[in-house]
């Protein structure tokens, strides 16, 4: 029961209170006063199994000896939003199960698998599709907007910073209005391999790292998200994919996704403290808006 007393570790002071002092936001402790605290216990408190996601928290915890992940959402809406999806007879196929939602603190089972090994990039492209296609219609708003909450904020603080603000407003009302206009799709906009778990069960492949799900409006965003780390080759073929489906792209609509990929880089390198990564993204986007992009642009 090591992992159980470490559990007590994080959560409770030495009387037995649950503490004021700790990380944990009042929602977990909620859960722990209300439902019987024996039942959860974060598995083994290591490096590994608390992640600090972007001043998010997220970490391993077993509940009634089940494996779970607990992280934390947007907001408690937002949770509604994973939570709903989870549970959606034809979505939830894709998404590991949430067993139970407290606030903005999402419980969901832990996959007994690994990253695959390998996924061909076709499969890769029809997944992606597959997401993007699911209704939306009856999911609850997630108060979450992934260009609005998640990456203005910090590509705008970027652009103060390094001096780039008239940059920065030209870029995010570009995309903004872009992304107002055109109409919304289910997003997951970090849909790498990584973010994919194989089941040993029946092989079965489940997108993990759901924090950012939520009602996208740029569908090449996600593309992009999804393939960069993908080689040269790859991300040529798959690009031809999307354009064989969806047709050519024109000016406009690839200098939004530039713009919205610029935006996203700075964000990320900025966030992270890279800034001379930031930097070096904004001399690279003032030369050419097109270049920032991970595939190249067949003229
Ligand atoms: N529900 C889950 N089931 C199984 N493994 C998971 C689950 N969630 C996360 N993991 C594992 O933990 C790793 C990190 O989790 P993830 O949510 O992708 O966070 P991040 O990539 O931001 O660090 C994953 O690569 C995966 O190995
Ligand atoms: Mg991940």
């Amino acid at each position: 029961m090591r992992g159980k007393n470490n559990f007590y570790k994080l959560f409770r002071s030495k009387n037995g209170n649950i503490s004021d002092n700790l990380i944990i936001n009042p929602d977990i402790k909620a859960y722990i006063t209300s439902y019987a605290p024996e039942t959860l216990s974060v598995t083994k408190v290591k490096k590994n199994n608390i992640f600090n996601k972007a001043g998010r928290i997220s970490f391993r915890a077993q509940l009634n000896g089940v494996p779970i992940k607990i992280y934390e959402a947007a907001n408690s809406n937002h949770a509604l939003f994973i939570a709903n999806i989870s549970s959606s007879k034809e979505i939830s196929f894709y998404f590991p199960s949430i067993l139970y939602s407290a606030g903005r603190h999402l419980f969901a089972k832990w996959i007994d698998g690994d990253t695959p090994a390998s996924f061909p990039i076709e499969e890769h492209f029809n997944l992606l599709e597959k997401i993007h296609d699911i209704p939306i219609e009856s999911l609850p708003d997630p108060e979450f907007d992934y260009w609005y909450d998640f990456i203005k904020p910090r590509f705008k603080r970027a652009c103060e910073l390094f001096g780039e603000q008239d940059l920065g407003d030209e870029v995010i009302k570009e995309v903004s209005q872009s992304w107002s206009s055109n109409p919304g799709f289910l997003s997951h906009p970090d849909l790498t391999i990584h973010n994919m778990i194989r089941s040993c069960d029946d092989g079965h492949i489940f997108i993990i790292d759901n924090e950012l799900l939520s009602v996208g409006h740029l569908p090449l965003l996600d593309f992009c998200n999804a393939f960069k780390s993908c080689s040269h080759d790859e991300l040529q073929k798959v690009f031809a994919m999307w354009m064989e489906k969806y047709g050519l792209l024109d000016k406009y609509d690839l200098s939004i996704l530039s713009a919205a990929w610029f935006a996203r880089l700075v964000g990320s390198a900025f966030i992270s403290g890279n800034f001379n990564k930031a930097i070096s993204l904004i001399i690279q986007y003032k030369k050419d808006i097109y270049n920032i992009l991970p595939f190249k642009i067949i003229r």
